[in-house]
This record gives structure tokens, sequence and C-alpha cells, in this order.
């Protein structure tokens, strides 16, 4: 339940809603810009779809929630986490009566948390508005969850041009679209430094580092393994590189990383580590492999080649500019694009390029900003 009481402020009540590591990496610039502000009174709902993952994020960047649903169970389905969710709702929101509230991105947290603002007929601003890869199964069930979301929301703050088309395609008015770059890049700004050296762990000497991430839902199973093993091949292959995997806490993760790639001496696998020890290791990577979405919009603006482990990304603007390739769970393309940029110097330089199509690190002000106007004239204007 809340631990203040924001009716004691004169501000408009802002309710931003966190569930995730990738959310709280996205919102946590948002907070701190509309905590900076008198205009805004901010509250922090903590879903904790995830627990560990997610308190971690909000340590880094000391965000202490106002509130805290406290939801996550181990192996949740879909129907577990978005069914208490709904109901959780309720009590928060009838207790904090915010004006606008605000969500980001796709998962059952962003879905649930606008669809239950919308009960409480308060404003929805969505943040990271206008993803879109057209196939509603793939990313499963996030490509669905972003539509529902866009249907419901007031404001959508879309990070790119592209993003913006899309949802202009499907009928969202002009004036309800910002586009501000996507707020992970002010994240990553506030967290990059030079000389860095992880806490924790130590990297043994390596001609070069692999980074490897996976937990998509649609993965689970054959493609995961396909993708392990692709790993496993490389590992074989270039015995003096080093192959760091720090593995999401999924236990559909965690058991097939673990069979497949323990014990190789050049594979380090990790339990999820705090996004400054994170980005900070992206910085340091010579190629980045995985199926995550905030990843493939990171480590493009730190001119670090990704090879993305799925078949459609909702980002293309990163494989427009040509440092982001598709390769899909598979096995023999995975070893074989590896191969290309670790034996061909061309085709690495190529592609490790510093490419910024997700923003220049101000995303957060521009949303703060936005928000501003509309509170002065009222609401939903
Ligand atoms: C969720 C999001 C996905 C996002 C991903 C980021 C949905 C439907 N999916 O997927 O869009 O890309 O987060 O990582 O919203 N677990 C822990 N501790 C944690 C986190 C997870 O133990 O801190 C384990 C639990 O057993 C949990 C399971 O992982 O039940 C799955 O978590 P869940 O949030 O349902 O799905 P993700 O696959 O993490
Ligand atoms: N990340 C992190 N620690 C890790 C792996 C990833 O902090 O061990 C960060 C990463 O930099 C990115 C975000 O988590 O900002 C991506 O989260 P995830 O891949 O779980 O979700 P997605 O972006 O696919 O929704």
């Amino acid at each position: 339940m809340p631990s203040s009481d924001p009716d004691r402020s004169t501000g408009r009540k802002i309710m931003v809603v966190v569930g995730t590591r990738p959310e709280a990496i996205k919102l946590a610039p948002v907070i701190l810009e509309l905590k900076k502000r008198p205009a805004f009174k901010t509250f922090v709902v903590a879903t904790a779809q995830h627990r560990e993952m997610l308190d971690q994020v909000l340590e880094i960047f000391r965000i202490k929630p106002d509130a805290d649903l406290d939801l996550m169970t181990p192996n949740q389905t879909l129907f577990d986490v978005t069914g208490r969710a709904v109901k959780a709702f309720e009590a928060v929101l009838n207790e904090v009566r915010p004006d606008c509230v605000l969500v980001q991105g796709d998962t059952t947290t962003a879905f649930v948390g606008a669809l239950a603002a919308f009960y409480h007929k308060a404003a929805v601003g969505h943040v990271e508005a206008g993803l879109r890869t057209g196939n509603k199964y793939f990313p499963f069930p996030e490509e669905v969850n972003r539509k529902m979301v866009t249907a419901i929301a007031d404001y959508h703050f879309a990070p790119t041009e592209s993003n913006r088309r899309n949802l202009l395609a499907e009928g969202v008015p002009d004036a309800a679209i910002t586009v501000t770059g996507n707020t992970v890049i002010d994240a990553l700004l506030m967290t990059v430094e030079p000389d860095f050296s992880p806490k924790g762990f130590t990297l043994p000497r390596h001609q070069g580092l692999i980074l490897v991430t996976a937990h998509r839902r649609e993965n689970f199973g054959e493609p995961l393994e396909a993708v392990l093993h692709a790993v496993r091949d490389l590992a074989g292959l270039y015995p003096h590189h080093l192959f760091v995997y720090p593995v999401h806490m999924n236990r559909n993760v965690q058991k097939p990383a673990n069979a497949i790639l323990s014990k190789i001496d050049n594979v380090m696998l990790l339990p999820p580590l705090d996004y400054r020890t994170f980005s900070n290791l992206m910085a340091m990577s010579t190629i980045v492999l995985t199926d995550s979405g905030g990843i493939q919009e990171e480590a493009p603006s730190l001119g670090k080649p990704v090879l993305v482990l799925r078949n459609e990304t909702e980002r293309p603007e990163a494989v427009e500019a040509g440092t982001v390739m598709l390769v899909g769970p598979d096995r023999e393309r995975i070893v074989r694009e590896v191969r290309r940029l670790l034996d061909d110097r061309d085709a690495y330089d190529r592609m490790a390029r510093a490419v910024n199509p997700y923003g220049d690190g101000k995303a957060s002000v521009r949303i703060a900003d936005f928000l501003e106007k509309r509170m002065e004239q009222g609401l939903n204007a």
C-alpha cells in the first residue's frame, strides 16, 4: 500500500508503473526527471512482475517505490500474472487517485496498468509507443500487449519517426504523439563510465568478449537450445575468446543454459547483472548476441555489432543502419555470422559503427515537458 500521501502536494499526480527489469531501466530516467519538477507529484508503483531483477534496477537508480504489489510467483503463467495484476491495481488506484498513469513498453504490467488506469478514468501515457512487428505471435505476447496499450493511451511517446508512422497508420491522432527518442539511451548515458571494472567477478584474459542474452517466450524449447548450441560451438572454435552470458531467472532459460553451457572454460554463466555492470560489459564487448529488445537499442549506440536471435524485429532502425543483423534462433547461421565478424576485419568494421537511431539521451526531458504542458492545459486536452 502507498507509503506516502500524494494529496499533500499541489502538483498533478502522475503514477508511474514498473514491473520488469526493462521497464524499470527505461522509466528510471523519466521518474527522476518528473521528481525534479514541482508541477508533478510522482507516485511509483512496482507491480514486481519481476522481483530480484526489478529490485536490482531500482537500487542502481535509487528509486524506492511508493507502493509494491509484490506479484511475482515462480514460473508464473500469463494468466497468473495478468489476473493478479488487474485486481491489485484496483486498490492502489483507489488510494492514490492519479490524474495520469504512465506505462512503458509491452509487458503484462504495461498492458494491465493501462487497462486499470482506463477503468479508473485516469489519462494514460505510453512510453515507447508505436513499435510493431505486424505478427501477433512474435514477440509473444508483447506485440498484442503494445497494441492494446495504444488503443487505451491518450499520450503516445514514440521513440522514432518510424514508430510515429506506425501509430498514425492505426489512426492515432498526430497531436497525441510525441517523438522523444528512447529513454533507454538516457539510462545508458547515466551508467556507462570509462575504466569500469566489474565487482563480484573477474573477467579472465581474452582476445575478445562475446556477450549473450536470451529470454524470449517464443524461443523456449528447441529454438533456445539451438542458440545455446551455437554458443557452445563458437566457444570451441574460439578458445581464446570469452563468452559471457548473464542468464535470465526464468526456469525455462536457466535449465537449458546450465545443461548446455556449464563447465566450458571460456563460457561464463552469470546471474542477471545489475544494470551498471551489464551496460559497461556491453561497452567492453566485441559482439552482442541477443533476443532482447532493449539491448538492440543500446548496443548500436556503443558501436557494438548485434546479432539478433529472432526472425523479426520491431526495431528496424539499427538493422537499416547496418549495425544490427537478424540471424534467428538458427545454430548454423549464428555460428557463420559470428565467424564472419571475428575472421573478417572489414565485415566487423562495417557493423561496428556507433549509430544512434534511438535517441540522444533527452527523451525523459521531452516526456516531462509534454506532460507539463498538457497539465497546464488540463489533462486530455
Ligand atoms: C517479461 C516480459 C517480457 C520482457 C521480460 C524482460 C511479459 C509477458 N513478458 O518476461 O516482455 O522482455 O520480462 O526480462 O510481460 N523470475 C525470477 N525473478 C525475477 C524475474 C523473473 O525468478 O526477478 C522468474 C520467475 O520464475 C517468473 C519468471 O521468471 O515467474 C517469468 O517472469 P515473467 O515476468 O512472467 O516473464 P519474462 O519471461 O521475464
Ligand atoms: N540487462 C541488465 N542485466 C543483464 C541483462 C540485461 O541490466 O544481466 C539490461 C539491458 O542492458 C537492457 C535490459 O536489461 O537495458 C533488457 O532487458 P531484457 O532483455 O530482460 O528485456 P527486453 O528488453 O527484451 O524486454
